[in-house]
């Protein structure tokens, strides 16, 4: 085959242990269904999230030890904000305890009750940061990538004639800002291209709208950038990420997904004033501005991570385990969202299951079953991630029903990935047994976080 070695080689590890089926099933009851409420101790392969549970390089933990905690003015502070100018381009650096950290500070001081946020396709920390601040969202992305069966290099853009009728209607007074998500992780993965940013960001700069970037995996959407644009094959994983940033106002990050690391994030903006007024809002809720809710030693890892994250054998191995998984499982017939994104394998839990009725959340009953064959853990990214419609309390259904293999960086190898892949197919050979199932708690907000089901 040409799937090529890691960049690196294991120095530390972690035992991991296979549960008994009649354990798995007991977890999974205990767990009301919800694979985000079993113990992680009882999960053998877990593709739950690939945020916050990467593996880091020797050189960042080495990095921790120098962190310093120091409560104002840390040099660690300096390091990062330092590193993100370097490779992001932003001015100005808020730190945060993590992306949805900064989120919640763009979004108070940015949305308005009554105003409108358009985004392509929505992620649901943001969404509802948006919606508590009175905002309403509104996905702007192109058609296919509602249907997981269409191939397309740039799945995840925005369509312009869906934001410019937007701005039509509500008037670019009431668009507070686009949240541009590259990749676009509700769609599994799916990348932007450079030329839809391009026209973003012309048709932004033309109505005074701020273009905001969701830097979670951007570094993954460089690459996809790299091996499928035109034009921009012979330039760098940095240089493609900086080019993106450059398009773009400001940024909110993540640094538990590219970065490698455990926690963090920051939110990295352009506008001196802008970013004085999250300066106030981030001592009163993350930590002092030059924290932001990270330990000195947190900030030294992230900075560490962002050089890392650039550099094209560490993200193309990234890529290459991702894809690996996706091919095995569509060789056998498994349906899969198509193409292959940057972080995940998404099956399609609506395909996989026809007989479940959406009311009756096949993704959630899928997960669970592949918990208790496998003792696999994925996410259910279907009806439950999407919540309720705050206006009329209605279940949104999205078009896209699907279970979220979630790969972490450099934790698992190849054998693993095909473990985790005869668990999906043997699940696939036998999918008539699984059983759809119901709400028996329902929380009101990131209901799919804590909610428990029953089988019916
Ligand atoms: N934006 C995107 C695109 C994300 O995927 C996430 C987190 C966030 C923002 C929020 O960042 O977790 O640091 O507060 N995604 C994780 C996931 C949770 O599993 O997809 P956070």
């Amino acid at each position: 085959s040409n799937y090529q070695a890691e960049p690196w080689k294991i120095k530390m590890v972690e035992p991991i242990r296979q549960l008994s089926r009649p354990e798995r099933e007991a977890a999974i009851v205990q767990a009301g269904y919800n694979t985000c409420l079993l113990d992680s101790r009882d999960v053998y392969i877990d593709l739950f999230s690939d945020s916050g549970v990467n593996a880091m390089s020797d050189r960042q933990w080495a990095a921790m030890m120098v962190g310093d905690e120091a409560y104002a003015g840390s040099a660690s502070f300096t390091r990062l904000a330092d590193t993100v100018r370097a490779y992001y381009g932003y001015p100005e650096v808020i730190p945060t305890h993590q992306g949805r950290g900064a989120e919640h500070i763009l979004n108070r001081m940015l949305v308005r009750p009554g105003q409108h946020c358009p985004g392509n396709m929505y992620f649901p920390s943001t969404r509802v940061h948006q919606e508590l601040n009175g905002g309403a969202f509104h996905d702007v992305i192109i058609d296919e990538a509602h249907d997981p069966s269409t191939v397309l290099p740039f799945k995840g853009n925005v369509d312009c004639d869906k934001l410019e009728k937007l701005i039509a209607e509500v008037g670019a007074n009431n668009i507070p800002y686009l949240a541009l998500g590259a990749p676009v992780n509700m769609a599994g993965g799916q990348p932007v291209s450079m030329a839809n940013i391009d026209d973003l960001r012309a048709l932004t700069s033309e109505h005074g709208i701020p273009l905001i970037l969701d830097a979670a995996r951007a570094v993954e959407n460089a690459w996809f950038i790299q091996q499928r644009e035109a034009g921009w094959a012979n330039a760098s994983i940095a240089e493609i990420l900086r080019a993106m940033c450059d398009r773009t106002d400001g940024a909110t990050m993540s640094a538990k997904k590219d970065s490698y690391a455990n926690i963090g994030g920051w939110l990295g903006l352009r506008d001196a004033e802008l970013a004085t007024q999250a300066r106030g809002l981030v001592v009163l809720f993350e930590g002092l501005h030059t924290y932001g809710g990270m330990a000195g030693r947190d900030m030294e890892a992230v900075a560490q991570g962002i050089e890392e994250s650039v550099a094209e054998d560490n993200i193309r191995a990234r890529i290459q385990q991702v894809g690996y998984l996706g091919d095995r499982l569509a060789a056998a017939g498994v349906p899969v969202m198509q193409p292959i994104g940057g972080h995940c394998v998404c099956i399609d839990a609506a395909a996989f299951l026809p007989h479940i009725p959406r009311e009756r959340f096949p993704a959630q009953a899928l997960a669970a079953a592949l918990y208790v064959e496998g003792g696999v853990r994925g996410v259910e990214r279907g009806m439950i991630s999407a919540g309720r419609d705050p206006d009329t309390g209605e279940n949104r259904t999205p078009n896209l029903e699907l279970v979220r293999l979630a790969i972490p960086r450099r934790v698992y190898t190849q054998a693993h990935l095909d473990v985790v892949a005869e668990a999906v197919i043997s699940l696939w050979h036998n999918r008539d047994s699984v059983r759809g199932l119901r709400f028996v708690h329902e929380p009101r907000y990131l209901r799919f976080f804590q909610a428990h089901f029953a089988p019916v």
